[in-house]
Protein backbone atom coordinates (compact mmCIF):
# COMPACT_ATOMS: atom_id res chain seq x y z
CA UNK A 1 0.00 0.00 0.00
CA UNK A 2 2.18 2.76 -1.34
CA UNK A 3 -0.18 5.61 -0.16
CA UNK A 4 -2.85 5.04 2.68
CA UNK A 5 -5.23 7.68 3.82
CA UNK A 6 -6.41 7.87 7.06
CA UNK A 7 -10.01 9.95 8.23
CA UNK A 8 -11.64 10.39 10.95
CA UNK A 9 -15.45 8.86 9.76
CA UNK A 10 -17.93 10.59 12.65
CA UNK A 11 -17.14 13.81 14.51
CA UNK A 12 -13.16 13.80 15.44
CA UNK A 13 -11.22 11.88 18.20
CA UNK A 14 -11.86 8.27 16.65
CA UNK A 15 -8.11 7.63 17.75
CA UNK A 16 -6.79 8.33 14.55
CA UNK A 17 -3.68 9.47 16.59
CA UNK A 18 -3.08 6.00 17.73
CA UNK A 19 -3.66 4.24 14.26
CA UNK A 20 -1.49 6.27 12.49
CA UNK A 21 1.29 5.68 15.05
CA UNK A 22 0.71 1.53 14.70
CA UNK A 23 1.12 1.62 10.82
CA UNK A 24 4.07 3.97 10.91
CA UNK A 25 5.72 1.74 13.23
CA UNK A 26 4.33 -1.78 11.58
CA UNK A 27 4.71 -0.49 8.03
CA UNK A 28 7.73 2.18 8.55
CA UNK A 29 6.21 4.67 5.99
CA UNK A 30 9.36 6.72 4.04
CA UNK A 31 6.41 10.10 5.15
CA UNK A 32 3.80 10.79 7.08
CA UNK A 33 2.00 13.91 5.89
CA UNK A 34 -0.64 16.13 7.76
CA UNK A 35 -3.59 17.36 6.26
CA UNK A 36 -7.09 18.69 7.95
CA UNK A 37 -7.46 21.94 9.48
CA UNK A 38 -4.86 22.78 12.08
CA UNK A 39 -3.74 23.07 16.09
CA UNK A 40 -7.52 22.54 17.37
CA UNK A 41 -6.62 18.75 16.55
CA UNK A 42 -5.51 17.12 19.06
CA UNK A 43 -4.00 13.14 19.31
CA UNK A 44 -2.96 11.28 22.36
CA UNK A 45 -0.74 8.44 21.80
CA UNK A 46 0.42 5.81 24.52
CA UNK A 47 3.37 3.68 23.80
CA UNK A 48 5.81 2.14 26.39
CA UNK A 49 4.50 3.89 29.40
CA UNK A 50 4.82 7.33 28.27
CA UNK A 51 1.96 9.36 26.97
CA UNK A 52 2.26 11.50 24.45
CA UNK A 53 -0.33 14.53 22.94
CA UNK A 54 0.30 16.18 19.61
CA UNK A 55 -1.63 18.85 17.36
CA UNK A 56 0.45 20.05 14.79
CA UNK A 57 3.04 16.80 13.60
CA UNK A 58 2.10 13.86 12.07
CA UNK A 59 1.27 11.08 14.76
CA UNK A 60 4.08 9.10 13.46
CA UNK A 61 6.72 10.59 14.86
CA UNK A 62 7.44 7.85 17.20
CA UNK A 63 8.84 6.06 13.97
CA UNK A 64 12.66 7.59 13.76
CA UNK A 65 12.92 6.71 9.95
CA UNK A 66 9.60 8.23 8.81
CA UNK A 67 9.71 11.99 7.91
CA UNK A 68 7.25 14.71 9.56
CA UNK A 69 5.50 16.53 6.84
CA UNK A 70 2.64 19.36 6.91
CA UNK A 71 0.79 20.13 3.60
CA UNK A 72 0.29 23.73 2.47
CA UNK A 73 -3.74 23.83 3.11
CA UNK A 74 -2.95 22.94 7.38
CA UNK A 75 -2.58 26.30 9.10
CA UNK A 76 0.13 26.36 11.74
CA UNK A 77 0.49 27.29 15.31
CA UNK A 78 4.38 28.22 15.44
CA UNK A 79 4.16 28.10 19.38
CA UNK A 80 2.85 24.99 19.11
CA UNK A 81 4.66 23.34 16.47
CA UNK A 82 8.05 24.76 17.44
CA UNK A 83 7.15 23.19 20.97
CA UNK A 84 6.62 19.42 19.41
CA UNK A 85 9.34 19.59 17.49
CA UNK A 86 11.64 20.29 20.21
CA UNK A 87 9.84 18.27 22.77
CA UNK A 88 10.05 15.04 20.29
CA UNK A 89 13.72 15.89 19.28
CA UNK A 90 12.25 16.39 15.01
CA UNK A 91 14.62 19.04 13.46
CA UNK A 92 16.15 16.77 11.16
CA UNK A 93 12.93 14.85 9.72
CA UNK A 94 10.30 17.55 10.17
CA UNK A 95 9.07 19.85 7.63
CA UNK A 96 5.95 22.41 6.37
CA UNK A 97 4.85 23.36 3.24
CA UNK A 98 5.78 27.06 2.16
CA UNK A 99 2.32 28.01 1.55
CA UNK A 100 0.97 26.34 5.32
CA UNK A 101 -1.20 29.60 6.78
CA UNK A 102 -0.11 31.43 9.85
CA UNK A 103 -2.45 31.88 12.99
CA UNK A 104 -1.74 34.88 15.11
CA UNK A 105 -3.08 36.22 18.14
CA UNK A 106 -6.12 38.34 16.47
CA UNK A 107 -7.52 34.90 15.12
CA UNK A 108 -6.64 33.24 18.59
CA UNK A 109 -8.94 36.22 20.28
CA UNK A 110 -11.60 36.18 17.84
CA UNK A 111 -12.04 32.24 18.04
CA UNK A 112 -12.10 32.48 22.41
CA UNK A 113 -15.45 34.93 22.42
CA UNK A 114 -18.55 35.63 21.08
CA UNK A 115 -20.84 33.23 18.12
CA UNK A 116 -17.64 30.96 17.11
CA UNK A 117 -17.40 29.94 21.06
CA UNK A 118 -20.12 30.41 22.38
CA UNK A 119 -23.00 29.15 20.08
CA UNK A 120 -20.25 26.48 17.36
CA UNK A 121 -18.10 25.78 20.56
CA UNK A 122 -15.05 26.19 18.62
CA UNK A 123 -11.47 25.04 20.36
CA UNK A 124 -10.50 28.57 20.37
CA UNK A 125 -7.31 28.18 18.79
CA UNK A 126 -7.76 30.75 15.97
CA UNK A 127 -8.38 27.94 12.94
CA UNK A 128 -11.71 29.30 11.89
CA UNK A 129 -10.40 32.95 11.48
CA UNK A 130 -7.38 32.29 10.07
CA UNK A 131 -8.99 30.20 7.34
CA UNK A 132 -11.08 33.24 7.11
CA UNK A 133 -8.49 35.60 6.36
CA UNK A 134 -7.15 32.78 4.08
CA UNK A 135 -9.99 33.00 2.05
CA UNK A 136 -9.57 36.43 1.83
CA UNK A 137 -6.41 36.18 0.79
CA UNK A 138 -4.52 38.26 3.53
CA UNK A 139 -3.13 35.22 5.55
CA UNK A 140 0.61 35.20 6.51
CA UNK A 141 2.16 31.99 5.05
CA UNK A 142 4.93 30.05 6.61
CA UNK A 143 7.30 31.35 3.62
CA UNK A 144 7.18 34.83 5.62
CA UNK A 145 8.04 34.02 9.17
CA UNK A 146 12.20 33.76 10.05
CA UNK A 147 11.84 31.03 12.82
CA UNK A 148 10.50 28.25 10.31
CA UNK A 149 13.21 28.95 7.29
CA UNK A 150 14.95 25.63 8.35
CA UNK A 151 11.59 24.13 8.45
CA UNK A 152 10.51 24.89 4.92
CA UNK A 153 9.64 22.32 1.85
CA UNK A 154 8.16 22.34 -1.11
CA UNK A 155 5.30 18.91 0.75
CA UNK A 156 3.33 18.57 -2.53
CA UNK A 157 6.97 17.80 -4.23
CA UNK A 158 8.33 15.62 -1.65
CA UNK A 159 5.29 13.79 -0.95
CA UNK A 160 4.65 13.20 -4.96
CA UNK A 161 8.85 12.14 -5.38
CA UNK A 162 8.16 9.17 -2.66
CA UNK A 163 5.20 7.96 -4.36
CA UNK A 164 6.62 7.97 -7.59
CA UNK A 165 8.98 5.51 -5.90
CA UNK A 166 6.59 3.20 -4.81
CA UNK A 167 7.88 4.19 -1.24
CA UNK A 168 5.10 3.96 1.69
CA UNK A 169 3.78 7.57 2.47
CA UNK A 170 1.07 7.83 5.27
CA UNK A 171 -1.57 10.67 4.94
CA UNK A 172 -2.91 12.12 8.07
CA UNK A 173 -6.59 13.63 8.40
CA UNK A 174 -7.65 14.92 11.39
CA UNK A 175 -11.20 15.85 13.07
CA UNK A 176 -13.80 13.70 11.19
CA UNK A 177 -16.24 13.90 8.31
CA UNK A 178 -19.04 15.31 10.00
CA UNK A 179 -17.14 18.27 11.20
CA UNK A 180 -16.83 19.20 7.31
CA UNK A 181 -17.37 22.57 6.43
CA UNK A 182 -18.90 20.55 3.12
CA UNK A 183 -20.50 17.60 4.25
CA UNK A 184 -20.85 17.86 8.07
CA UNK A 185 -23.80 19.18 10.45
CA UNK A 186 -23.47 22.72 9.29
CA UNK A 187 -22.94 25.70 11.05
CA UNK A 188 -21.35 22.88 13.88
CA UNK A 189 -18.07 22.03 11.60
CA UNK A 190 -15.17 23.09 11.27
CA UNK A 191 -14.22 25.49 8.83
CA UNK A 192 -12.59 23.50 6.04
CA UNK A 193 -13.79 20.05 4.02
CA UNK A 194 -12.05 17.26 6.10
CA UNK A 195 -13.32 14.24 4.33
CA UNK A 196 -10.33 12.11 2.26
CA UNK A 197 -10.55 14.31 -0.78
CA UNK A 198 -10.17 17.31 0.83
CA UNK A 199 -7.35 15.97 3.14
CA UNK A 200 -5.59 15.22 -0.22
CA UNK A 201 -6.05 18.53 -1.31
CA UNK A 202 -4.64 19.69 1.99
CA UNK A 203 -1.05 17.64 1.04
CA UNK A 204 -0.83 17.85 -2.69
CA UNK A 205 -1.78 14.71 -4.19
CA UNK A 206 -4.65 14.05 -6.65
CA UNK A 207 -7.45 11.40 -6.07
CA UNK A 208 -5.54 8.49 -8.85
CA UNK A 209 -2.29 8.60 -6.33
CA UNK A 210 -4.79 7.12 -3.52
CA UNK A 211 -4.13 3.01 -2.81
CA UNK A 212 -6.31 2.83 0.61
CA UNK A 213 -8.29 4.97 2.47
CA UNK A 214 -8.49 3.96 5.86
CA UNK A 215 -11.83 5.09 7.68
CA UNK A 216 -11.57 5.00 11.36
CA UNK A 217 -14.60 4.58 13.87
CA UNK A 218 -14.94 4.25 17.71
CA UNK A 219 -16.96 1.51 18.89
CA UNK A 220 -19.49 4.25 20.19
CA UNK A 221 -20.01 7.79 18.69
CA UNK A 222 -18.55 11.20 20.31
CA UNK A 223 -18.64 14.69 19.93
CA UNK A 224 -17.19 18.04 21.67
CA UNK A 225 -18.70 21.66 20.93
CA UNK A 226 -22.13 21.88 19.91
CA UNK A 227 -24.10 20.51 17.27
CA UNK A 228 -26.84 17.61 16.25
CA UNK A 229 -25.68 14.03 17.64
CA UNK A 230 -28.25 11.24 17.11
CA UNK A 231 -29.26 8.84 20.18
CA UNK A 232 -27.00 11.16 22.29
CA UNK A 233 -26.79 9.36 26.38
CA UNK A 234 -26.64 11.39 29.35
CA UNK A 235 -23.12 12.23 30.90
CA UNK A 236 -24.22 9.75 33.87
CA UNK A 237 -25.20 6.99 31.29
CA UNK A 238 -22.15 7.68 29.77
CA UNK A 239 -19.81 7.63 33.40
CA UNK A 240 -22.20 4.42 34.00
CA UNK A 241 -20.87 2.66 30.54
CA UNK A 242 -17.34 3.67 30.76
CA UNK A 243 -17.64 5.97 27.63
CA UNK A 244 -17.04 9.61 29.76
CA UNK A 245 -13.93 11.13 27.89
CA UNK A 246 -12.19 14.53 27.97
CA UNK A 247 -10.82 16.47 25.07
CA UNK A 248 -7.34 16.63 24.52
CA UNK A 249 -7.10 20.42 23.39
CA UNK A 250 -9.88 21.78 25.64
CA UNK A 251 -10.25 19.17 28.34
CA UNK A 252 -14.50 19.69 27.75
CA UNK A 253 -16.28 16.50 28.25
CA UNK A 254 -17.06 14.50 25.14
CA UNK A 255 -20.27 13.54 24.48
CA UNK A 256 -21.56 10.26 23.51
CA UNK A 257 -23.92 7.66 21.85
CA UNK A 258 -24.09 4.68 20.47
CA UNK A 259 -22.66 3.21 17.35
CA UNK A 260 -24.14 4.43 14.44
CA UNK A 261 -24.56 2.66 11.62
CA UNK A 262 -26.50 4.90 9.06
CA UNK A 263 -23.73 7.73 10.05
CA UNK A 264 -20.88 5.30 9.10
CA UNK A 265 -22.42 3.79 5.91
CA UNK A 266 -22.41 8.05 4.56
CA UNK A 267 -19.00 8.16 5.89
CA UNK A 268 -17.87 5.17 3.83
CA UNK A 269 -19.15 7.17 1.08
CA UNK A 270 -18.08 10.49 1.29
CA UNK A 271 -14.46 9.17 1.95
CA UNK A 272 -14.44 5.82 -0.99
CA UNK A 273 -13.20 3.85 2.31
CA UNK A 274 -11.58 1.19 1.45
CA UNK A 275 -10.52 -0.42 5.16
CA UNK A 276 -12.28 0.13 8.27
CA UNK A 277 -10.04 0.74 11.39
CA UNK A 278 -12.43 0.27 14.75
CA UNK A 279 -10.73 2.02 17.97
CA UNK A 280 -11.84 1.15 21.35
CA UNK A 281 -13.35 -2.44 21.28
CA UNK A 282 -11.90 -2.88 24.72
CA UNK A 283 -14.30 0.17 25.98
CA UNK A 284 -17.33 -1.55 24.96
CA UNK A 285 -16.21 -5.16 25.21
CA UNK A 286 -13.99 -4.92 28.55
CA UNK A 287 -13.52 -8.59 27.93
CA UNK A 288 -11.32 -8.02 24.70
CA UNK A 289 -8.70 -5.06 26.30
CA UNK A 290 -4.74 -5.75 25.36
CA UNK A 291 -5.84 -9.04 22.69
CA UNK A 292 -3.44 -8.52 19.52
CA UNK A 293 -5.41 -11.76 17.77
CA UNK A 294 -9.26 -11.63 16.12
CA UNK A 295 -10.02 -15.50 17.16
CA UNK A 296 -8.93 -14.28 21.00
CA UNK A 297 -12.01 -12.13 20.98
CA UNK A 298 -15.40 -12.73 22.57
CA UNK A 299 -18.94 -13.75 21.08
CA UNK A 300 -20.37 -10.21 21.47
CA UNK A 301 -17.26 -8.40 19.84
CA UNK A 302 -16.46 -10.63 17.19
CA UNK A 303 -20.33 -10.66 16.10
CA UNK A 304 -20.05 -6.56 16.62
CA UNK A 305 -17.12 -6.77 14.32
CA UNK A 306 -19.12 -9.23 11.57
CA UNK A 307 -22.09 -6.70 11.78
CA UNK A 308 -20.28 -3.83 10.88
CA UNK A 309 -18.57 -5.59 7.97
CA UNK A 310 -22.16 -6.82 6.80
CA UNK A 311 -23.89 -3.44 7.15
CA UNK A 312 -20.58 -1.04 5.54
CA UNK A 313 -19.80 -4.17 2.98
CA UNK A 314 -16.05 -2.97 3.47
CA UNK A 315 -13.35 -4.86 5.87
CA UNK A 316 -12.75 -4.24 9.06
CA UNK A 317 -8.67 -4.64 8.92
CA UNK A 318 -7.45 -2.86 12.35
CA UNK A 319 -9.01 -3.16 15.55
CA UNK A 320 -8.36 -0.96 18.59
CA UNK A 321 -8.30 -3.34 22.41
CA UNK A 322 -6.53 -0.25 24.28
CA UNK A 323 -4.87 3.37 24.39
CA UNK A 324 -1.13 1.57 23.78
CA UNK A 325 -0.17 1.38 19.99
CA UNK A 326 0.17 -2.04 20.63
CA UNK A 327 -2.99 -2.58 21.65
CA UNK A 328 -4.16 -3.33 18.25
CA UNK A 329 -5.61 -6.13 16.37
CA UNK A 330 -4.27 -6.05 12.14
CA UNK A 331 -6.03 -8.29 10.42
CA UNK A 332 -4.08 -6.84 6.78
CA UNK A 333 -2.48 -9.95 5.90
CA UNK A 334 -5.27 -12.56 7.68
P1 LIG B 1 -8.60 14.32 16.36
O1 LIG B 1 -7.61 14.49 15.26
O2 LIG B 1 -8.60 15.44 17.34
O3 LIG B 1 -9.95 14.07 15.81
O4 LIG B 1 -8.20 13.06 17.39
P2 LIG B 1 -7.92 11.50 17.30
O5 LIG B 1 -8.83 10.84 16.30
O6 LIG B 1 -6.47 11.23 17.11
O7 LIG B 1 -8.36 10.93 18.75
P3 LIG B 1 -7.93 11.39 20.22
O8 LIG B 1 -6.51 11.00 20.45
O9 LIG B 1 -8.33 12.79 20.47
O10 LIG B 1 -8.93 10.50 21.11
C1 LIG B 1 -8.90 9.13 21.16
C2 LIG B 1 -8.62 8.66 22.62
O11 LIG B 1 -8.81 7.26 22.68
C3 LIG B 1 -7.19 8.88 23.07
O12 LIG B 1 -7.20 9.16 24.45
C4 LIG B 1 -6.48 7.53 22.81
O13 LIG B 1 -5.42 7.26 23.70
C5 LIG B 1 -7.62 6.58 23.07
N1 LIG B 1 -7.62 5.36 22.25
C6 LIG B 1 -7.38 5.21 20.93
N2 LIG B 1 -7.60 3.95 20.54
C7 LIG B 1 -8.01 3.27 21.65
C8 LIG B 1 -8.44 1.92 21.89
O14 LIG B 1 -8.50 1.08 20.99
N3 LIG B 1 -8.79 1.61 23.18
C9 LIG B 1 -8.75 2.52 24.21
N4 LIG B 1 -9.13 2.13 25.43
N5 LIG B 1 -8.37 3.79 23.99
C10 LIG B 1 -8.02 4.16 22.75
P1 LIG C 1 -13.03 24.70 15.38
O1 LIG C 1 -12.52 23.71 14.41
O2 LIG C 1 -12.07 24.99 16.50
O3 LIG C 1 -13.54 25.94 14.70
O4 LIG C 1 -14.31 24.06 16.10
C1 LIG C 1 -15.51 23.79 15.41
C2 LIG C 1 -16.15 22.49 15.91
O5 LIG C 1 -15.34 21.38 15.56
C3 LIG C 1 -16.31 22.41 17.45
O6 LIG C 1 -17.48 21.68 17.74
C4 LIG C 1 -15.07 21.63 17.88
O7 LIG C 1 -15.27 20.98 19.11
C5 LIG C 1 -14.94 20.64 16.73
N1 LIG C 1 -13.57 20.17 16.51
C6 LIG C 1 -12.56 20.81 15.85
N2 LIG C 1 -11.46 20.06 15.81
C7 LIG C 1 -11.75 18.90 16.43
C8 LIG C 1 -11.01 17.69 16.68
O8 LIG C 1 -9.85 17.53 16.32
N3 LIG C 1 -11.68 16.71 17.36
C9 LIG C 1 -12.96 16.84 17.73
N4 LIG C 1 -13.70 17.94 17.52
C10 LIG C 1 -13.09 18.96 16.87
MG1 LIG D 1 -8.65 14.46 19.17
Amino acid sequence: MPSTVIVGGFYGDEGKGKIVSYLAMKDNPVIAVRGGVGPNAGHTIEHEGKKYKVRMLPSAFLNPNTRLLVGPGVVLSLEVLLKEISEFGTQDRSFVDYQCGIIDDSHRTADSQGRLKESIGSTGTGTGPANADRAMRTLKLAKEIDSLALYLDDIPNAVNFALERKEQVIVEGTQGTFLSLWHGTYPYVTSKDVTASGICADVGIGPKSVDEVVIVFKSFVTRVGEGPLKNEISPEQAVAKGWQEVGTVTGRQRRAAEFDFELAKRSIMLNSATQIAITKLDVVYPECAHMQSFSDLSSPAKYFIKTIEDKLKVPVTLIGTGPEVNDTIDRRNQ
